[in-house]
């Protein structure tokens, strides 16, 4: 199932990036939120589910896993920290 998933999300990838290279070429921009959407729920989002399901039940994952949850839940802890005190205010003065 996870490689199954990985593979529907590469064609998802191309018909996005076929989609940005057109809007490129062409300066018609009306397409952008399909291309967005194509490629972050198609590609992303199926490609991560993939490897989810494509490393579950593999221990030797396990510290990884913990890491990275570890760091982009610390990233995360930084960017709410700068989204709450740099911030300009109305006045356009960082409060
Ligand atoms: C060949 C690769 C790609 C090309 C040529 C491309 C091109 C573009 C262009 C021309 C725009 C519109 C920019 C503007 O309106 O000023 C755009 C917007 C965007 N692209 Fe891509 N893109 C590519 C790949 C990707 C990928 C892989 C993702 C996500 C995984 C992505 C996500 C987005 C998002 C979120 C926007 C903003 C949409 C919006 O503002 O409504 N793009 N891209």
């Amino acid at each position: 199932m996870g490689v199954k998933l990985i593979k529907i999300g590469i064609i998802y990838l191309l018909i996005g990036m076929g989609m940005g290279v057109y809007m490129g070429a062409t300066k018609d921009f009306s397409v952008r939120p399909v291309h967005a959407h194509v490629n972050l729920l198609g590609w992303t989002l199926l490609g991560i589910s993939g490897l989810i399901l494509f490393v579950n039940g593999n221990a030797a994952v396990d510290p990884i896993l913990g890491l990275g949850s570890v760091l982009i839940t610390v990233s995360a802890a930084v960017f709410a920290w700068l989204l709450l005190t740099k911030l300009p205010n109305a006045k356009g003065v960082a409060s």
